[in-house]
């Protein structure tokens, strides 16, 4: 099992109980900054559960979640709120703004939490637009006139727009074909790589074992509650643990 030394992420002793239903299990877990931690477990293991947590939307029954050194039990509503700006989100179904164009959906958090000029805000969409490889001739479009591949890297342009610390991905290829499933979780790692000098951190929640392996660098296994697997990409397929071995085989 693996410990780092100031970690982004740091989760110990997690435990939550609904009503006599036990979704974590004294679960400790810490998550490396400016690298790629992936989470794979069955369905039902808490992996959504594990992230609301981190996120701050679900309070533990006990234990203790530090996020970038800050303690979350400790911060009031207001401060939750505000905290959360360290994170950038990218959920399975992009969640664009039906009615927003693409350049407007990028623009909204930096003209809802910044002081940005108008100007300002155009030159910064433009730019995010182009990392993640959107051509300025779909900017104005609609997300019903982009392909599902394209609102993928509209969200994460989105996403990125606030210079999150801490980038969560939440199973970001189920339900794509296997050339858009490729082509996002190159852009996942292209992200990390353009944002490593400032050391953001991507957590990515996945049941795709074989692009896992590929792009993070340390994978954890998440069974009933529990972290019972947490190694370098590379050793991940070596584990001895015998419901990692049937999950990576299925
Ligand atoms: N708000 C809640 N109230 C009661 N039970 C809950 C609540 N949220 C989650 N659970 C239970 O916690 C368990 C884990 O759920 P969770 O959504 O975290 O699993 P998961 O690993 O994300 O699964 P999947 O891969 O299917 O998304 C499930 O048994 C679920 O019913
Ligand atoms: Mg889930």
């Amino acid at each position: 099992m693996l410990h780092f030394d100031n970690p982004a992420i740091r989760i110990e002793n997690l435990t939550k109980t609904f009503d006599d239903h036990t979704v974590l299990n004294g679960l400790n877990f810490d998550i490396p900054r400016g690298k790629i931690t992936t989470i794979l477990g069955f369905s039902g293991a808490g992996k959504s559960t594990l992230l609301k947590h981190i996120l701050g939307l679900m309070q533990p029954t006990s234990g203790s979640i530090h996020v970038l050194d800050k303690d979350l039990s400790e911060l009031n509503n207001v401060e939750q709120r505000e905290f959360r700006r360290n994170f950038g989100m990218l959920f399975q179904y992009a969640a664009l703004f039906d009615s927003l164009s693409a350049l407007e959906n990028v623009a909204f958090p930096l003209k809802e939490f910044t002081t940005l000029k108008e100007e300002e805000i155009n030159v910064k969409c433009h730019a995010l637009l182009e990392s993640v490889g959107i051509q300025p001739i779909s900017h104005d479009k609609l997300p019903s006139e982009l392909s599902g591949g394209m609102r993928k890297r509209v969200g994460l342009a989105r996403a990125l727009a606030l210079e999150p610390q801490i980038m969560l991905y939440d199973e970001p290829t189920t339900g794509l074909d296997p050339i858009t499933t490729h082509m996002v979780n190159d852009l996942i790692v292209s992200t990390s790589d353009r944002n490593k000098d400032r050391q953001m951190t991507s957590v990515i929640i996945s049941h795709d074992v074989k692009a896992t392996l590929r792009i993070s660098d340390f994978v954890a296994f998440l069974d009933r509650g529990n972290i019972v697997e947490y190694l370098a990409a590379e050793d991940f397929p070596h584990s001895s643990n015998e419901l990692v071995q049937d999950f990576v085989n299925l």
